[in-house]
């Protein structure tokens, strides 16, 4: 088995972003800038905004992390985009989820302009995605992208089975998974919580892509042999003896299936990396437009 080491390939994509910022910066423009909003106090999403922030300015980018009380009204929150919206200083805009649930949710991403959206969940991304058109990629499914990239993995004619249906990672995983481009071009199956027999389908993945967000669901008798099996899941597990109270868990599991599969995703270490660089990515793409580079 050959781990995808998100760690490597992460900070491979970061390091060519860094280099071709450079030059930008020699030509004497301003720095790329993301900003991410968040509403309350969510552990796990402090984290990870915290997180973007870090990573962002570890590659020269401008970031901003705007924290807004749970109980900000909805309007507030629209006037806040709206403004970033309008700012020319900035290049990407991000509203973390889950949201409290007085806020609609999708109301807040389809105010995002789509030129800034670089979590790519306005309706105009997505329609571009499905359509196969240039727009931006949700983070996460353009991680695993660069994923496949990195270790040249074939793709082509293969059937890939991806579990979940999510906005942010099944739906549009499934979809580049099946569009014509490098890395796609798969026979494409998609499980979720209805699925009956799962392992039925699962079984004849040659890539299989999990995010159901159900620790250690997928075990060493549901993977195909030598299929490449992407864990997307990353759930917290209360630890008490550990110093931050948690460790994280996949989707797969991990011991399990690292016997059966041929190249696999370790967690933490594997797709939650990529994420980040991805987001990047994203960022970096708006920037050149934006300063019509
Ligand atoms: N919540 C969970 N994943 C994501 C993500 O990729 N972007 C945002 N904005 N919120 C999330």
């Amino acid at each position: 088995m050959i781990l995808l080491d998100g760690k490597i390939v992460s900070e491979q994509v970061k390091l060519n972003i860094q280099q071709k910022l450079a030059k930008y910066m020699e030509d004497g423009h301003r720095k790329p800038h993301l900003v991410a909003i968040l509403v309350g106090n969510d552990g796990a999403s402090l984290t990870y905004v915290n997180s973007k922030e870090k990573n962002s300015k570890a590659i020269g980018f401008d970031s901003t992390i705007y924290r807004l009380a749970e109980n900000i009204q909805e309007n507030e929150l629209i006037s806040l985009i709206k403004e970033l919206n309008e700012n020319q200083a900035i290049d990407g805009i991000l509203v973390q989820s889950p949201l409290p649930k007085h806020i609609n949710e999708k109301l807040i991403t389809q105010t995002i302009s789509p030129d800034k959206d670089v979590d790519g969940f306005h309706d105009i991304n997505m329609g571009k995605l499905a359509k196969g058109d240039e727009g931006f990629v949700p983070a996460t499914p353009l991680g695993v992208m660069m994923m496949l990239k990195a270790y040249d993995i074939p793709t082509a004619g293969k059937h890939c089975v991806v579990i979940g249906r999510s906005n942010i990672v099944g739906r549009p995983m499934s979809i580049l998974m099946s569009n014509n481009i490098e890395f796609g071009n798969c026979t494409v199956t998609i499980c979720h919580s209805k699925t009956q027999h799962i392992e039925h389908f699962t079984r004849q993945a040659d890539i299989l892509i999990v995010a159901l967000g159900k620790p250690g669901f997928v075990k060493a008798n549901m993977v195909k042999p030598d299929a490449v099996v992407i864990d997307v899941g990353i759930t917290r597990i209360e630890d008490l003896n550990r110093k931050s109270g948690f460790y994280l868990k996949g989707d797969v599991d991990f011991d399990e299936v690292k016997e059966v599969a041929s190249y696999l995703t370790p967690v933490p270490g594997g797709v939650g990396l990529m994420t980040i660089a991805a987001l990047l990515e994203n960022t970096f793409k708006a920037y050149k437009k934006n300063i019509n580079a």
